[in-house]
């Protein structure tokens, strides 16, 4: 309990990374835990494409106006996808998926940060999923949910402290 506790408390977006090589044994850890991402009726549609190619990196940093330059200084970044025809439910099975490889990396000392690619264009107003699955050679029945950056941290975040939480979010019994 305290580790999750922990772990949630220090997962903070990092947006800065050092040059560092992330270790293949830490590379291997984050690919299990996607692996074991819950997914609606198991169906697994989700695939994921692990990107250490700066050259690579650096196209994926202008798939978004804004929010997705970090991508440039990443040692990795993991692109989300799924087979919009394997199942009806890929944006919650993508986004517990982000999540899963953002607490994995936190748990072995790495810095991480979601680029969402959904629903979001370049500067130059093209579709951030196109932009995303053209550089990747997605097909066109693939949706793109995010990527996920992560390396070791070149910048200190506050963890969260239970003082400063939104309490009044929480409802008991009724609204
Ligand atoms: C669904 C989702 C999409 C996000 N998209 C981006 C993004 O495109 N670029 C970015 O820099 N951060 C992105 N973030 C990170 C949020 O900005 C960040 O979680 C939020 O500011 C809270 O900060 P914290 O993660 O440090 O608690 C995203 C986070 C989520 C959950």
């Amino acid at each position: 309990m305290d580790f999750i506790n922990e772990l949630l408390r220090n997962r903070r977006s990092i947006r800065r990374f050092k040059e560092t090589k992330i270790e293949n044994e830490k590379i291997e850890l984050i690919k299990k835990a996607i692996l074991m991402s819950p997914s609606g009726k198991r169906f697994n549609e989700w695939e994921f494409i692990f990107i250490d190619d700066k050259n690579i990196l650096d196209q994926l940093s202008y798939c978004k106006e804004h929010g997705s330059e970090l991508l440039r200084n990443a040692p990795l970044g993991i692109v989300v996808i799924a087979d919009k025809n394997k199942s009806d439910i890929v944006i919650e099975d993508c986004s517990i998926a982000s999540i899963i490889a953002q607490l994995a990396a936190e748990s072995i000392g790495l810095g991480s940060c979601w680029v969402q690619c959904r629903l979001r264009k370049t500067a130059d107003g093209k579709d951030s999923e196109d932009v995303v699955r053209e550089i990747l050679n997605i097909p066109d029945n693939y949706f793109v949910q995010s990527i996920i950056a992560i390396g070791y941290k070149d910048q200190d975040r506050k963890p969260f402290e239970d003082a400063n939480l939104q309490w009044e979010k929480i409802h008991t019994n009724t609204f």
